[in-house]
């Protein structure tokens, strides 16, 4: 049977953490390593990547068969650009090795504050190390002359770290990082919401906080050269959202899996009982892409589906459904 073409993965190792984020719906997972097994159907179900994401609610670099992961991508999938997100604790010698032989292209740190105490008390861990093995790693890499894995950092935006993002750059700029700085902001789909607590829900950025960040952001020139879609690579979320259909670029080109290889239209849709589009594996392919399919369609037709309530994607499609209905 022919493989389907999917041209973005994002594929979840692990939801099993190191670190402590009070944002993350991994915490409220099922603590649980993905199979090789489950790893190797799903990449082998679909041809055609262009990008893979090997990351999902947990720490990549906890599941131990992490790289086997990588050169089974490798193998099947030569052409494809390889990246994950890390909380960047596990960087250690080993690891270090492994990274530079294993061909990952890109590998982003998450980071909110440059603050040690601030970081300490939003993450859980300790930024001296995850600084310390940021720069090991990079001046391994430049000893061995590699130009990959180029290294970033990937923020996630809260009410009460905005105004600090200068800190971030200036600790990228101090580390020599290449990799750009991609950010996003708290989240508020009710997947994620809902797990906050009162604290949590408070540090959601308001229309002002996101207005004057923006402001700051672009008006620098600094920021701007900084921002990971201005890097000389490109990224998995950069390129599929540059997509310039009408649908979710999710729907018409992306697929999600999590630790237990079950597929959804994205990585915001945790609820795989409910919204699942099944197992990822060469039996099911077709029919997860005709669950995908149908979903794209329900969105083109001004409908948003219960599994993107409170997507603006969905809600940028919506509007311009209805304001300008097509049959
Ligand atoms: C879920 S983590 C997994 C990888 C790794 N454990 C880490 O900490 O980077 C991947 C990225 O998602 C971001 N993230 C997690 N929960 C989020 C939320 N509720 N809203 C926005 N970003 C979130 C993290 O900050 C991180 O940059």
């Amino acid at each position: 049977m022919e493989k389907p073409i999917l041209n973005y993965l994002q594929i979840e190792p692990t939801t099993v953490c190191n670190y402590t984020c009070g944002f993350c719906v991994g915490r409220h997972m099922p603590q649980k390593n993905m199979t090789l097994e489950t790893f190797t159907e799903a990449v082998g179900a679909v041809t055609g990547l262009k990008y893979i994401s090997i990351q999902g609610e947990g720490e990549p670099l906890l599941n131990h068969d992490f790289f086997e992961m990588v050169r089974i991508v490798k193998s099947l999938h030569p052409d494809a650009s390889i990246s994950f997100i890390t909380n960047g604790s596990l960087f250690s010698p080993q690891n270090i090795q492994k990274i530079l032989v294993s061909g990952i292209d890109r590998i982003m740190v998450s980071i909110e504050s440059a603050n040690e105490d601030m970081f300490k008390e939003i993450r859980g861990g300790k930024l001296s190390k995850v600084k310390a093995g940021i720069s090991s790693l990079l001046k391994e890499r430049n000893r061995v002359e590699l130009s990959r894995p180029v290294i970033g950092f990937a923020s996630t935006i809260l009410s009460t770290t905005y105004m600090n993002f200068k800190g971030v750059a200036d600790l990228y700029m101090e580390l020599n990082m290449d990799g750009g700085i991609s950010y996003q902001y708290l989240q508020q789909m009710s997947s994620y919401y809902d797990i906050y607590n009162q604290d949590m829900k408070g540090q959601v950025m308001s229309n002002e906080n996101v207005f004057d960040f923006e402001k700051m952001i672009k008006s620098d020139e600094r920021y701007v050269k900084l921002d990971i879609d201005a890097c000389d690579i490109t990224n998995f979320y950069a390129a599929l959202y540059a997509y310039k259909g009408k649908g979710c670029p999710w729907l018409e080109e992306g697929l999600y899996v999590n630790m237990n290889g079950i597929s959804t239209g994205c990585c915001m849709i945790k609820d795989t009982m409910q919204y699942g589009f099944g197992k990822l594996t060469s039996e099911n392919v077709l029919n997860v892409f005709e669950k995908r399919s149908r979903m794209q369609d329900q969105l083109l037709h001004g409908l948003i589906p219960p599994a993107c309530a409170g997507c603006e994607t969905a809600i940028a499609i919506k509007d311009a459904y209805q304001s300008n209905p097509v049959n």
